[in-house]
């Protein structure tokens, strides 16, 4: 078997990998030159654990290699990123422009599979596109749609193991497509229509959103009302039926923070827990970035000096170095331009920043007058505390 993925970033190149491993031949294709040549080098351009082992492995047995063009071959994966525009309605257009480049090299029995995390209907109109170019394909390829959900940091193990849901523009086509996964995937295979799998990937994550904004509404009020949401989570859970999420400082990364707009911005008559649980999410930070800009001014006020502020942390969650969509980024930023402060910026994950000068944690915790917990990295629980400081624990960093 034959197999050309279309992307090979964070989802394409583990996948690529994998199925190389099982001995399916692969072709991984990108538009990147730098990643095509890296990869055919054996090398990973990504940090992810364990892929660069299976990657030099098939590089090297020539089960996987890299390329600037498709070939011919049996299945199609379509693994290329789905950022959101302005309006945050989904840009879809790294999707057509892979699908489109692979038209040329369709052919009968073949399997087409969209990865990206894509806008309900998406599949169907890049199947549109592919009938409108190659008519005579009309019921002679198989199309799919076969949405991820790793965990970056974990990827090798989940895109083994978890289920997977498979929706084929028939069903035919999702029995193809299981067919396909069933050779590198060791979780259940979920066959359903397109528009069912769509919408699951967009739901998973607005799932997930909803809930934390359940938390941050909580902690807000809690706030007002001078209570430890911490404390009070813990209590409600121990409840058999309840199970709320923590706080934080928002939700960011490029899927929780990005995925439920595709489902608002398509349904925004219909879409009102989840608009309000993304709006909810991102007020937090602002919510966050207030406390600290008036924390500051109380401070100068009583002290007759301007304070110095540590913000702890940049990252989206803890104990990672990745900034898509961050609220603490965006929360260091505003206090950055707005509070009257000398502020140090401190993120353990990551060397050096091109904005950010970079300060060490445990010298910034000495250093600053306010301390400001945003990312609950595990590098801040070991600081020894001291009671002569301000600190404003927007994520729980007291709390077990
Ligand atoms: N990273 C995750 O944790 C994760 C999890 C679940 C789903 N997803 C979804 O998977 C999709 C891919 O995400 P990612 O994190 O791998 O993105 P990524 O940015 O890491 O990689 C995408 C790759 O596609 C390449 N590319 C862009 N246009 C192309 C084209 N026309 N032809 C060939 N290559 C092209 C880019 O150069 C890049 O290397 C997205 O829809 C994302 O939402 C990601």
């Amino acid at each position: 078997m034959k197999a050309v993925v279309m992307g090979l970033g964070y989802i394409g190149l583990p996948t690529a990998a994998i199925a190389a491993s099982k001995g399916i031949e692969v072709l991984g294709v990108d538009i990147n030159p730098n990643v095509v040549e890296t990869i055919n080098q054996g090398k990973i351009h990504i940090i992810e654990l364990e892929l660069d082992k299976i990657v030099k492995a098939v590089v090297e047995k020539g089960y996987l290699r890299a390329g600037l063009q498709p070939v011919s071959a049996d299945v199609f994966l379509i693994v290329v990123p789905t950022p959101f525009k302005q309006n945050h309605r989904a840009d879809t257009a790294y999707v057509e422009s892979a699908t489109r480049t692979i038209i040329p090299f369709l052919k009968e029995g073949d399997l087409f599979v969209i990865e990206s995390t894509s806008p309900v209907m998406t599949t169907e109109k890049m199947a549109s596109v592919i009938f409108k170019e190659r008519p005579e394909l009309q019921d002679k390829i198989y199309i799919a749609y076969c949405p991820e959900r790793v965990l970056p940091g974990n990827i090798i193990y989940e895109l083994e193991n978890n289920d997977r849901v498979i929706g084929g523009i028939n069903p035919e086509s999702s029995e193809k497509a299981a067919e396909f996964y069933l050779r590198f995937v060791k979780g259940v295979l979920h066959k359903t229509n397109t528009r069912t799998a769509e919408m699951c990937k967009l739901t998973e994550n607005s799932s997930r959103d909803v809930q934390i904004a359940f938390a941050n509404e909580l902690s807000m009020i809690c706030d007002k009302a001078g209570i430890n949401v911490w404390e009070l989570i813990e209590l409600a859970n121990k409840h058999p039926r309840v199970n709320i999420l923590q706080p934080g400082s928002g939700v960011g990364g490029h899927c929780i923070a990005v995925d439920p707009w595709f489902i608002v911005s398509d349904y925004p008559e219909q879409a009102n827990i989840i608009k309000r649980a993304r709006e909810t999410n991102d007020y937090k930070a602002d919510w966050c970035a207030n406390k600290v800009i008036e924390a500051c001014r109380k401070f100068e006020i009583e002290n007759e000096r301007e304070p110095v502020v540590a913000c702890m942390g940049l990252a989206f969650k803890p104990d990672i170095d990745d900034l898509r969509e961050s609220p603490a980024k965006y929360i260091t930023s505003r206090i950055l331009s707005e509070a009257r402060a000398e502020v140090l910026v401190i993120e353990p994950n990551i060397v050096s920043h091109k904005t950010f000068n970079l300060v060490n944690y445990a010298e910034a915790y000495q250093q600053a007058d306010i301390i400001i917990w945003l990312v609950r990295h595990k590098e801040f629980l070991s600081i020894d505390k001291r009671n002569d400081k301000i600190e404003l624990d927007f994520c729980g960093i007291y709390n077990e």
